[in-house]
């Protein structure tokens, strides 16, 4: 049987990659699991982990969605918490302590798409795809779409998007603001590897702590002011901000 997600680790970061290519890398339970596993317990594993780059495997997809064969026998209580445990998976993604980024290398849609949109960053090669086109099939997107895609490309366009499940390709989705860059493969994964290089070197709890106050501002229930206060004031007084700061008026590198 193939392995649903396989994990690499290099250079202090993961390299996580949907394998289930014959069907699109459609994301099935063994996937999701796979995912929920490594976010909450599995990176532990990994030392002085640095980042995490999300792909598909082969050339056509990077997710092409939930799986839809998982789909007929389904009643509203088993649609309900798939989709609770999608967001939980995928909201621990998005409030992950290293940045995640996702490497959108081919088809990116419905739960894949939403995969996408929970890492904090999006780039793309020129033969991906986006698209949430749950409607064509009288659903809905149940892993945040409705929502993430909205805070990345604003009201009018997601509601577009949303409502006639279109498909817009790399450059339409950069224009939109839905990817960071559109890149060769190659050129891709070199982008990610050097962004994920470049925030290892700046202070670990800095890097934690904007990636929360970036999300407390898409988040109700918080005052993103004042978490970014509070935010301030553990960056200040942790050991980590000393040594930047002495390092800076030694006009040395710190030593984080
Ligand atoms: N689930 C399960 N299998 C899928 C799949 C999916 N989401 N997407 C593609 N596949 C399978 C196809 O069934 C096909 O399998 P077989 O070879 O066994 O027939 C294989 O992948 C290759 O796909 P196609 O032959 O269809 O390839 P294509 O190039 O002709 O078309 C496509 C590509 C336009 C992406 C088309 O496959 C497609 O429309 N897929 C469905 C996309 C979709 O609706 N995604 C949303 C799912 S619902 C969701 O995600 C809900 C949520 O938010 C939680």
């Amino acid at each position: 049987m193939e392995t649903p997600l396989l994990i690499d680790f290099k250079d202090r970061i993961a390299h996580i990659t949907i394998n289930r290519p014959k069907a699109l890398n459609a994301i099935n339970a063994p996937v999701m699991e796979g995912l929920h596993d490594f976010f909450f317990e599995g990176f532990k594993a990994y030392d002085d982990l640095k980042g995490v780059i999300i792909t598909g495997s082969g050339e056509k997809a990077f997710a092409a969605g939930a799986d839809i064969t998982q789909f007929p026998s389904l009643t509203v209580e088993d649609g309900l918490n798939l989709s609770l445990f999608g967001q939980k998976t995928y909201a621990r993604i998005e409030e992950f302590i290293v940045p995640v980024i996702a490497l959108v290398n081919g088809f990116s849609l419905g739960g894949g798409n939403e995969l996408a949109m929970a890492c904090h960053l999006r780039i793309a090669t020129p033969n991906a795809k986006f698209s949430q086109p749950e409607v064509n099939l009288g659903l809905i997107p149940g892993y945040g779409g409705t929502q993430r895609l909205i805070e990345l490309i604003g009201k009018s366009k997601a509601m577009e998007l949303l409502l006639t499940g279109d498909m817009i390709d790399a450059s339409e989705a950069f224009t939109y603001g839905l990817v960071n860059y559109v890149l060769e493969p190659e050129a891709a994964l070199e982008k990610c590897v050097s962004i994920i290089q470049k925030t290892a070197k700046k202070g670990p709890l800095a890097i934690e702590e904007t990636i929360r106050c970036v999300r407390a501002h898409f988040d109700e229930k918080m005052d993103g002011f004042l978490y970014e206060a509070q935010a301030f004031g553990r960056t200040m007084g942790s050991p980590e901000s000393k040594e930047g700061v002495q390092a800076f008026l030694e006009k040395r590198k710190p030593n984080f």
